[in-house]
């Protein structure tokens, strides 16, 4: 069970099988291309509770490329000094490059690895890599196989629930394929191949997998809310949560999630205060919460154009929302530099002018 400091006498805390790889707190958010670089991680970490430690994805490596990258330069890779509790997610199908990527990552201190078993880009699907392995059973838990072989730490695969429709059949066969071959964990995003980002995720399905598989089960997709999160959590059988887009508009959904299972500590940054909750207080704190970003972006990323492009486009998956999101989303869009959008966001947090919807259609 998650150890509680002295002032919290109570909580209502699911146990869930993620307790035996050593995470006590079964939130984790998603790994995102060009979305859950280092600076996006500090800020959930800004609004994480003292104490908790979610893990944060990466976005998706090359495992061709990371070999040959210096740790260093590529903003992909960029760790903040100390960080912990984050995941690199590799990409690709090789024994050779995942082998040189784990080596390469090592040092870095991450929390563990995981295998992108759901990336749609047609790029990915010409190498057979991402979704790709959702069509060969064996080659995929060969790819488990060879991550395990080559890495001291735990081994996840984030994957679908199916290609064209979700087939709980071939879920079933394939995700117990993946557990023999040793993965530690499975993620699924429950929604297919076709559906690509869009519509309703199949979250039952996975709670009706896991009680079939020996090792724990997450379940991502369409968690927009902290009452969606709790109300997987608490009713149905998986094992954890992951967060993706809502993360980008509502940083401080770990903070949310954490009260409603009965955690009372703050982040530090926010000690004594309580998670934004009415659309009012949301809204500004989605302002407050895009300053840090700005703010972040200049410590993690090197060259100002790149970090505009970042903010950019954060705000273009976070906009959305936001009532009358689109004015502020234009403004960002125009921003001739990161100062400049910086002074805007200031200019609009004196405005007080947005409020945040809790739940929207994804696509
Ligand atoms: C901009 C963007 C980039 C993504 N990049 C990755 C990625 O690198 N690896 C991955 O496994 N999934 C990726 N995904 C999928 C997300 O991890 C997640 O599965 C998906 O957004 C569904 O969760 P959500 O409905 O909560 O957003 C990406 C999604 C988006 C919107």
């Amino acid at each position: 069970m998650l150890s509680l400091s002295p002032t919290q006498p109570s909580q209502t805390w699911p146990t869930t099988r993620l307790e035996k790889l050593g995470l006590t707190f079964p939130v984790m958010v998603a790994p995102m291309v060009g979305l859950t670089h280092c600076a996006f991680r500090q800020l959930l970490r800004l609004y994480t509770p003292a104490g908790l430690n979610p893990l944060l994805f990466t976005e998706m490596l090359s495992t061709r490329r990371i070999p040959y990258e210096r740790l260093d330069k590529v903003d992909e890779l960029r760790t903040a000094v100390g960080e912990t509790h984050f995941v690199p997610q590799l990409l690709g199908n090789e024994e050779t490059y995942i082998a040189q990527s784990i080596r390469k990552l090592l040092p870095l201190s991450p929390w563990g690895f995981d295998i992108n078993m759901g990336c749609p880009a047609k790029q990915t699907l010409k190498h057979n890599w991402g979704v790709r392995l959702l069509g060969d059973a064996d080659y995929a838990a060969r790819v488990v196989e060879m991550t395990k072989k080559h890495s001291p730490l735990p081994v996840s695969v984030k994957m679908r629930c199916g290609q064209d429709k979700a087939d709980p059949e071939f879920l079933d066969a394939f995700t117990a394929k993946l557990e023999a071959a040793g993965a530690d964990w499975l993620t699924v995003h429950a929604r297919t191949q076709a559906q690509k980002h869009k519509g309703d995720a199949n979250w039952g399905m996975i709670s009706d997998l896991a009680p079939r598989r020996n090792i724990p089960l997450v379940v991502n997709g369409d968690i927009q809310t902290a009452a969606d999160a709790v109300s997987i959590l608490q009713t149905l059988n998986v094992d954890g949560v992951m967060i993706g887009r809502a993360a980008t508009a509502r940083p401080w959904i770990i903070w949310q999630i954490a009260e409603d299972l009965g955690y009372r500590d703050a982040p530090l940054a926010f000690a004594g205060m309580k998670a934004p909750r009415t659309p009012l207080e949301e809204g500004l704190a989605f302002l407050q919460a895009m300053i840090h970003l700005i703010d972040f972006l200049t410590l993690y990323i090197d060259a100002e154009e790149k970090q505009l492009r970042r903010f950019r486009f954060h705000v273009i998956n976070a906009h959305k929302w936001l009532f009358f999101g689109h004015a502020y989303y234009s403004r960002c869009m125009k921003a001739k530099s990161l100062a400049e959008a910086r002074e805007m966001t200031v200019a609009s947090l004196e405005l007080g002018s947005f409020t945040m919807s809790s739940r929207i259609t994804l696509f």
